[in-house]
């Protein structure tokens, strides 16, 4: 329940409209508008800058200080010491596993990685130039024809089950839509593999190999799938949770998520940003592209830039930048040109004025494209790598919403178009 009220007077009248307003833990109050309708009105918010569309207790972000809590943990902590299945059962589950429900949770997981046989098939109907993004929405929203055992969204076991499922079978889909684009042989997930090492062995070794991955690319690959684990209600978890609201099966819900995350406002920045890094070739023509960006005329925006919630350091880009420096160092690429220009272009634009008045700083994006470059994976697989890294979070939410009581998600809108008119009769 409310103690605090918010009071709306509409000009003209004497009546004051009482609102509730609740507190959360963390973060701002909330005023709870949904008497309005009664009252014939409706609050306004494109891009939802203003509304907090549901009750979470997933993650916390405070864009001002730069702080991004998982189940309460910082996320610079999270890189540092924990891994990405330890994170994924943390979001899923609230709490930090025991040494024994670790094992377990990495064992389920492992359990899972394989994909049905006939999953194969469908690749055949893919195009090898098809966008990789354009095969994940495919095939994971088409996982739900092979799990009938998972789709009962009100049975507990059945989303434990879609979940550690979808968690287990994003890089084993992912590495074959790779593996289709160069026309090499799928192969087989390992169980004596780590989740990353797994996913790198799939994209990156042969059957004509011996399966060696190596452990710093490993190491790399599984923070880069922490850092994306979860981000609140960002465009395409709110997807996820509109989608799961209409009672679609979590197969389905993830499917929209991936195609919301693919683009380049959101997850396909990072693809964009090394793209930009390519066009600006050259640290003379820097200022060249800042000019740009600044220019309301030009649509050219500076990628891996600016955040809707970040008004300061995106904490998630500190450690990216790292492993960054890392990754180059023990690849002895710590002169790649790319890192170069992108260091350079942050300096440059971290002192503009039109970046500083907006407070538009790197975000996650901005350093994870030359990462994954320098281990191999090309631009067009960065948005999958991010959707792999997601996929914990979109889950978690859906979870979230589905366990508690909820509502389809159904706005409304100011109208703007024709009052009644009749047709012409003939
Ligand atoms: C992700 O929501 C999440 O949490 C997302 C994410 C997650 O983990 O899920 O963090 C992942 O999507 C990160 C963001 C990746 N996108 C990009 O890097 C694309 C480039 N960035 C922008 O398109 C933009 O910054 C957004 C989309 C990220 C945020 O846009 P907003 O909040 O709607 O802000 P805005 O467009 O209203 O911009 C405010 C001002 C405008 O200038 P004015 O009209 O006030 O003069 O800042 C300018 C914008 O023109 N601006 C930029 C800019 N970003 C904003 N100008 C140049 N380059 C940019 N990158």
């Amino acid at each position: 329940m409310s103690n605090k009220v918010a009071k709306l007077t509409l000009e003209g009248s004497t009546e004051s409209i009482d609102l509730p307003v609740f507190s959360g833990t963390l973060g701002p109050d909330v005023v709870d508008v949904g008497g309005l309708t009664a009252k014939g009105l409706f609050t306004y918010d494109p891009g939802f800058m203003s509304t907090a569309s549901c009750k979470s207790a997933i993650t916390y972000i405070d864009g001002d200080k730069g702080v991004l809590l998982h189940r309460g943990y910082p996320i610079e902590q999270l890189a540092e010491g924990s891994n990405f299945l330890e994170t994924c059962f943390l979001l899923l589950n609230g709490e930090l596993p025991d040494a024994e429900e670790n094992l377990e949770f990495a064992k389920s997981i492992r359990y899972h990685t394989m994909v049905h046989e006939q999953l194969y098939e469908f690749f055949k109907g893919f195009p090898r130039d098809a966008h990789p993004m354009a095969i994940m929405v495919g095939v994971v929203g088409a996982l739900s024809a092979f799990y009938h055992d998972s789709l009962d969204i009100n049975d507990e076991k059945h989303r434990e089950l879609a979940a550690l499922r979808l968690i287990a079978k994003m890089p084993t889909i992912a590495a074959m839509v790779y593996k289709h684009s160069i026309g090499q042989p799928f192969l087989y997930p390992r169980n004596d593999f780590s989740y990353a090492e797994n996913f790198l062995h799939m994209m990156f070794n042969t059957p004509c190999d011996e399966a060696k991955v190596s452990p710093i690319l490993a190491k790399a690959m599984d923070t880069i799938f922490l850092l994306h684990a979860d981000h609140e209600q960002n465009a395409s978890t709110s997807t996820v949770r509109l989608a799961g609201s209409t009672g679609a099966n979590p197969f389905a819900c993830i499917s929209s998520g991936i195609a919301a995350l693919w683009g380049p406002a959101h997850g396909g920045a990072n693809e964009a940003v090394l793209n930009m890094l390519y066009e600006i070739e050259d640290e003379s023509r820097i200022e060249e592209f800042i000019n740009r960006a600044k220019d309301k005329n030009d649509p050219f925006r500076l990628m891996g830039f600016g955040h809707r919630v970040y008004k300061n350091f995106d904490p998630r880009a500190k450690v990216m930048r790292e492993i960054c420096d890392e990754v180059l160092q023990d690849l002895g690429v710590e002169n790649d040109p790319l890192f170069r220009i992108a260091r350079r272009l942050e300096k440059i634009a971290l002192e503009d004025e039109y970046f500083i008045e907006r407070k538009l700083y790197p975000n996650v994006d901005f350093y994870s494209g030359i990462i994954l470059q320098a281990i191999g994976i090309p631009a067009s697989m960065f948005t999958v790598i991010f959707a792999i890294g997601r996929t914990p979070g979109w889950i978690s939410h859906w979870n979230e919403m589905i366990s508690n009581p909820y509502k389809i998600g159904r706005p409304r809108q100011l109208y703007t178009g024709h009052v009644k008119r009749d047709y012409p009769k003939k």
